[in-house]
């Protein structure tokens, strides 16, 4: 079969600890697939949002089936990010408990970024954790949510406050299911994987910016290329850091600036729009401070910007208005600014977290509004 991809990620400590990411059209539907990520598996738990379940859930709940030879539990919750929370937890692990749900099952998270984080950390703290199969449907769980072993929901402090770390035996990522995902989250999945460019791969973002029509064309193997390349990159980030000690902290490049701009539009933006926006103005940031090689931040507006991405604040948007959520980011220290940034397309600065002064802040961010 033609556009058979696939990543190992191999986690240092013991080897039972290492999994392959399936990048492949129609694997949601391949037996042998799910007959390796289940193996020792004697029962299916599916679960998938409102949107996702009627689109896939037949389909993957036949195959795990088949796989576990065994009925399949499926379970679903409403779509989107106000789901990601305890309660949704707790509805769903209470399901799994009515329905005897034992140690030897294993829970499939089948869907974006938001199905994978709950899903996900159902299965890290169901009957203290069983394994996982990561089933990501949206371009940005393929990219980035589903590979890392991350989980989380979100609480009234924040996002992503409560969570685990609980990597996956398998991902089978699916690029034909991208055919049905909304245009602006196919975009949005776009901007992680430019971002992933821009912190360690030079080519890997020019090809995207060659390949743009294509891409937004859901080109089903240009899609598959993609996504094996952005998973590469994450995974050589994680498998060093694990824990984000360190390394890891790259892959917030853009994102003290976007979570800001999340929370300063009550989250109307999508997720890689921000980071969208919030790329460009790090990299303004950088190149005030001096990190920052000139001319980044306007060569990543071109890429972004030709991906129907925006790469400016909403209009009407005050730098000044920013500032105080991105001091009370996660990642911020004894209310800091810190920010992940890149010394050019392609290199992380040298320290993995920099601190930025807040007339930096405001000055870059001032040269990022619409039309400046
Ligand atoms: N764990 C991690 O490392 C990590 C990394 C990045 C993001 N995240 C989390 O991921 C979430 C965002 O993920 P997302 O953007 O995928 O959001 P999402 O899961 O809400 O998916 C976006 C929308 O697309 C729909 N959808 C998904 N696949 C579809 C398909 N194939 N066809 C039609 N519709 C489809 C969903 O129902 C939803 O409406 C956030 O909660 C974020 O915190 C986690
Ligand atoms: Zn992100």
């Amino acid at each position: 079969v033609s556009g058979r991809r696939e990543v190992i990620v191999r986690l240092p400590g013991h080897p039972g600890r290492s999994y392959p990411v399936r990048v492949e059209p129609g694997v949601i539907a391949a037996g042998r697939a799910w007959e390796a990520a289940l193996a020792g598996v004697s029962r299916g738990v599916v679960i998938a949002d409102s949107n996702v379940d009627p689109l896939y859930g037949e389909q993957v709940e036949r195959a795990v089936s088949a796989a576990t030879d065994a009925p399949t539990l499926r379970l679903s919750f409403p779509a989107g990010e106000a789901s990601k929370t305890r309660e949704s937890w707790a509805m769903l692990t209470d399901r799994m408990l009515e329905r005897g749900v034992g140690r030897d099952a294993a829970v499939i998270a089948l869907g974006g970024g938001v199905t994978g984080d709950l899903a996900g950390f159902v299965a890290a703290t169901y009957m203290r954790g069983i394994p996982l199969v990561q089933v990501p449907t949206s371009l940005l769980a393929m990219v980035d949510a589903s590979v890392g072993g991350k989980a989380a929901v979100d609480v009234p402090a924040g996002k992503n406050l409560v969570g685990a770390f609980h990597q996956p035996a398998a991902v089978l990522a699916d690029t034909d299911t991208l055919g049905t995902l909304p245009e602006g989250e196919l975009r949005a999945g776009l901007a992680e994987a430019v971002k992933h460019g821009a912190i360690a791969d030079a080519e890997h973002l020019a090809w995207i910016e060659e390949e743009a029509p294509a891409l937004l064309a859901s080109d089903g193997d240009r899609l598959g290329e993609l996504v094996q390349r952005s998973v590469e990159i994450k995974r050589d980030v994680v498998i060093r850091d694990e824990r984000e000690a360190g390394p890891r902290q790259l892959l917030n490049f853009g994102h003290t600036v976007a979570h800001a701009l999340e929370a300063a539009t009550g989250y109307r933006m999508l997720h890689g729009e921000a980071v969208a926006v919030g790329m460009v103005a790090e990299a303004r940031i950088g190149e005030q401070l001096q990190v920052t090689g000139e001319g980044t931040a306007d060569r990543l507006a071109e890429v972004l910007g030709g991906l129907g991405l925006p790469v400016a604040l909403p209009p009407g948007m005050e730098p000044e208005a920013l500032v105080s959520y991105a001091r009370r980011d996660k990642k911020a220290r004894e209310g800091a600014i810190t920010c992940a940034l890149v010394s050019r397309i392609g290199a992380p600065a040298e320290d993995w977290s920099t601190t930025v002064p807040e007339d930096a802040f405001l000055a870059a961010l001032d040269r990022t509004r619409p039309g400046s």
